[in-house]
């Protein structure tokens, strides 16, 4: 979809539609082609957060149709309400079969800056326009009782924002911005909808070697027998039971820079859960158990290459398929991780841990980063906890950690911070082994404890864990969302990276 920048008066410009914004208690344009329906139906409406009017010009017009779109107060307008209003229009011009449109959005008079304003029409815009519909068949689509005639969708959008020259300025910075991330947050819900059949873990491997030859950042793809020579024997445990191969992906934005700092995805392909099988209901949906690491991949497309960042971001992808098999891991094995920690294997669904020790160990020996953040669909337990409106953030850095929590504000990737205090730790102890890959019975804290396992290895490294298990896919739906992945994690580091400065280097306290 291409978004291009207008600034002539929308009602002079040639369009099949113009969606306007209604405020509360704002008053309606002149728009004389309209006559007094465009006012009747705008005080009807009443700035109806969400509610939409369509109406048709009683004469010859350039516009040949107008959407008031309710817009709530202008000031209690906030990015999120901006990407929710960008999602609506995008979608009401695609059931009307448009194939553009002009959007109208002000600049000025409501809280939110021409920059973020930017950013937040074209997120709205450009995701709400992803679907996971290649291998459906037209025809089967007709069947579901969509309209026989092919429908087009808007590939063209006109923006006509409101504002001084100053703020359009900034607004279009904001524009590319947005459009940038949320071009990655589809790359990573695309990784994410594929199944485990279409995407296993050397297939995700040479995703990951096209996005780095796109942008010329640096990637290194690990096979088993080079994980083995690093003796990753708590990532590769997980792994014997599949047929696929796992691989261990490492971008880099600038490796020549001294200043690392990494990002850690938890990539399984599928989670049967192992001999630890899980039950079949609901299996399916663990083919979503990659979207930490597909989070990763979307953030190096975001950013671009990343080469404007100050430090070299590097990206880890622990790729794997957990599968039972004659050969797969067992409970109550013991494995050794690449930092020499040995670790009883109580669960072999408690998989995410093992696979992201190895991954941390790694990070921390080969890089030496200044900050380690890791993102995985870790536990049940966190979708307990918080369902699928926040990511639960563990730290042991609180700059770190405070930093991730505004950028989940600003971009509406919550995330809600939980404790991590020493009796936490306590609960991960072997019995014959440094660790045990899940808490003991009954001890409940299924997130925490997780997280502690992950904190083992992250050591005094400031670190921060996000667990997506319940805001990586489903349920939680947006005007731009429908449904599958959500890619959530892109924009929350994308943001974090450019506008939070460094606060890994603030001392924790
Ligand atoms: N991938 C799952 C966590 C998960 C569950 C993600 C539901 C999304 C939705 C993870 O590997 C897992 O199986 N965790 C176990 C841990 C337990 C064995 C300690 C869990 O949460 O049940
Ligand atoms: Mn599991
Ligand atoms: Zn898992």
């Amino acid at each position: 979809m291409k978004l291009t920048l207008k600034t002539e008066n929308p009602l002079k410009a040639r369009s099949p539609l113009l969606v306007l914004p209604s405020f509360q208690g704002d008053r309606p344009p002149a728009a004389p082609a309209f006559g007094p329906a465009l006012g009747k139906a705008w005080k009807e409406l009443d700035g109806e957060f969400g509610s939409g009017r369509l109406l048709y010009p009683a004469q010859a017009s350039p516009v040949e149709r107008i959407l008031l779109l309710g817009a709530g107060k202008a000031e209690d307008l906030d990015p999120e309400k901006i990407r929710r209003l960008a999602g609506k229009a995008r979608n009401r011009a695609a059931s009307l079969g448009m194939d553009r449109f002009s959007f109208a959005f002000p600049l000025e008079d409501h809280p939110v800056s021409p920059e973020e304003t930017g950013a937040a029409l074209a997120e709205g815009l450009l995701l709400s326009a992803y679907k996971f519909d290649r291998f459906k068949k037209k025809t089967s689509r007709e069947d579901e009782g969509e309209r026989k005639k092919e429908k087009k969708e808007p590939r063209r959008v006109l923006l006509f924002l409101r504002g001084k020259a100053r703020a359009r300025e900034k607004a279009g910075k904001g524009l590319q911005a947005g459009a940038a991330a949320a071009r990655g947050q589809n790359l990573a819900r695309e990784l994410g909808d594929l199944p485990s059949n279409l995407l296993t873990p050397a297939l995700f491997a040479s995703r990951a070697r096209k996005v780095a030859r796109e942008w010329g950042c640096k990637c290194t793809v690990l096979g088993e027998k080079e994980m083995a020579r690093l003796k990753m024997g708590a990532f590769l445990g997980v792994a014997r039971g599949s047929s696929h191969p796992p691989r261990l992906v490492v971008l880099q934005t600038r490796p020549t820079a001294q200043e690392k700092v990494c990002v850690v995805g938890k990539g399984l392909t599928f989670d049967s859960g192992g001999i630890s099988i899980k039950p079949s209901r609901g299996m399916d949906e663990m083919r979503f158990d990659m979207c930490g690491a597909a989070a990763v991949l979307g953030l190096f497309q975001a950013l671009e290459g990343g080469r404007d960042l100050p430090f070299d971001l590097v990206g880890v992808l622990g790729l794997a398929e957990n599968m039972p098999d004659g050969n797969a891991q067992k409970p109550g094995d013991l494995v050794t991780a690449c930092d020499g920690t040995t670790i009883e294997v109580l669960n072999t669904d408690a998989e995410g841990r093992l696979v992201l020790a190895d991954c941390i160990a790694f990070c921390r020996k080969r890089f030496k980063p200044k900050a380690v953040v890791d993102l995985a669909t870790l536990t049940g337990a966190c979708v307990v906890a918080l369902g699928h409106e926040a990511t639960g953030l563990i730290s042991n850095h609180d700059p770190l950690a405070e930093a991730l929590l505004r950028s989940g504000e600003k971009t509406g990737e919550r995330c809600w911070r939980l404790p991590l205090w020493k009796e936490y730790k306590d609960l991960i102890k072997g019995s014959y082994g440094d660790l045990r890959n899940i808490g003991s019975a009954g001890a409940g804290a299924g997130t925490i404890t997780a997280a502690a396992f992950l904190g083992h290895f992250a050591g005094d490294t400031p670190w921060a864990h996000l667990d997506i298990a319940g805001t990586a896919y489903n349920t939680r739906k947006r005007d731009y969302y429908q449904g599958g992945a959500f890619g959530v994690g892109v924009r929350l580091l994308f943001r974090l990276f450019k506008e939070e400065g460094r606060p890994w280097r603030k001392r924790a306290r």
